[in-house]
């Protein structure tokens, strides 16, 4: 069975599908496809999985006039960068795309936002398609149009918001995710029941065996779930003017420490797992939320099996020079996203370097 939400933004509206067996079932998605060039970009693990089904799907529902095109990027955290950027570009470049050309982002959350970098820059602009394939992409990086790479000086710093002409997330894929990546991938769906959404924690709460072993109902809803609450948002505050920086709960530490860790050694949903519980307990130091709450999202989180605590070798005080450099700053100011309680995420700014460091050591 397939679902389908919608990101409603006008004329820029898309579809988000979500079902087995989707990325063989072209005319799913082929109709977001409006030009004569295609370029698949996907990585190194990914490419042996599925890139043939999904070219394949492509030729057998496009117009023979359709050019198209793969590229398989080095996997990984590590990899995305400028560097990577440039080899889309090139690619499409070889493709000879034109501005109706479309980007078939085909893996986790690190190929969509490289490849989606590259459709917002290749001639101020062109078409996208996401294909999730790990947890955290399904819930989260494909849907709302951030694109972008790393920087030495910081995650994310370099790019753009673009949004896809759709998402088609084949749940089939998640049969072949590492333990350890769908782990990371509930980071992001505890994240979203911590933001706005105390019956779905406790949902959470009583279905972590389940989402652990992978149930088809469970996944379903948890990822609907996510895509929902996300596109809510993504609709109200698109250019993250207010309200979608709540997404970043946990991103400010996570983002400094998988900065400082080097890129990949922690994984991002495992980052946020620990700037989430540095969040809560910064709530609760600073009497905004009870620390019961903090310890109700530690046992979640320990349960799933995500790390809870910095790794002993970052210095506190290096980490709160990474914070300083995230994008949702303003001169002179670290704003944070803390809470109130479960489901109830709030920016907060004015936060001393004092109480940062509190919870860092
Ligand atoms: P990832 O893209 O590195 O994928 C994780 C690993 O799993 C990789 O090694 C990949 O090759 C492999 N893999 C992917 N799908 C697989 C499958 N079906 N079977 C087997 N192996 C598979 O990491 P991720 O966790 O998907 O994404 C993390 C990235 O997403 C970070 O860079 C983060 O900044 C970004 N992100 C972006 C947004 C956004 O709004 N744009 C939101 C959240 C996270
Ligand atoms: N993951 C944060 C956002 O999409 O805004």
């Amino acid at each position: 069975m397939t679902a389908t939400l919608e990101v409603g933004l006008g004329n820029r509206r898309y579809p988000i599908r979500i079902g087995a067996g989707l990325l063989a079932d072209g005319a799913a998605w082929r109709g977001a496809i409006r030009g004569g060039h295609a370029l698949i970009v996907t990585d190194g693990n990914v490419a042996p999985l599925y890139a043939q089904r999904l070219r394949d799907a492509l030729v057998r529902t496009a117009p023979p006039t359709l050019q198209t095109g793969t590229l398989i990027l080095p996997a990984g955290e590590a990899h995305k960068n400028l560097d990577a950027l440039a080899h889309v570009l090139d690619a499409l470049a070889r493709l000879g795309a034109t501005r109706d050309a479309c980007v078939l982002a085909l893996g986790g959350g690190v190929v969509g936002d490289i490849a989606g970098f590259a459709a917002a820059c290749w001639m101020r602009g062109i078409d996208c398609i996401q294909f999730p394939t790990t947890l955290l992409a399904m819930v989260d990086s494909s849907v709302g149009g951030k694109t972008g790479v790393d920087h030495a000086a910081g995650k994310n710093l370099i790019g753009a918001f673009h949004q896809p002409r759709a998402v088609v997330a084949d749940l089939a894929t998640l049969t072949t995710l590492p333990d350890r990546e769908l782990r990371a991938g509930l980071a992001e769906v505890v994240k979203t029941a911590c933001i706005g959404d105390a019956g779905f924690f406790a949902w959470l709460e009583a279905h972590v065996d389940p989402l652990l072993a992978r149930a088809s109902d469970a996944l379903t809803h948890a990822i609907t779930t996510c895509c929902r609450f996300k596109a809510g948002i993504v609709e109200r505050d698109e250019r993250e003017a207010g309200e979608r920086a709540l997404l970043n709960f946990g991103h400010t530490f996570g983002h400094a420490l998988e900065t400082e860790a080097g890129y990949g050694a922690l994984l991002h949903g495992e980052a946020v797992a620990i700037g989430m519980v540095l969040s809560a307990d910064l709530a609760a130091r600073l009497g905004m939320a009870t620390a019961a709450d903090a310890d109700r999202l530690r046992t979640l989180l320990r349960r799933i099996g995500l790390p809870l605590a910095r790794p002993p070798q970052l210095d506190p005080h290096t980490l709160l020079a990474h914070m300083r450099l995230d994008k949702k700053n303003r001169a002179g100011d670290t704003r944070l996203i803390l809470w109130r309680g479960i489901g109830r995420a709030e920016i907060t700014t004015g936060v001393a370097d004092a109480a940062l460091l509190g919870v860092l050591a």
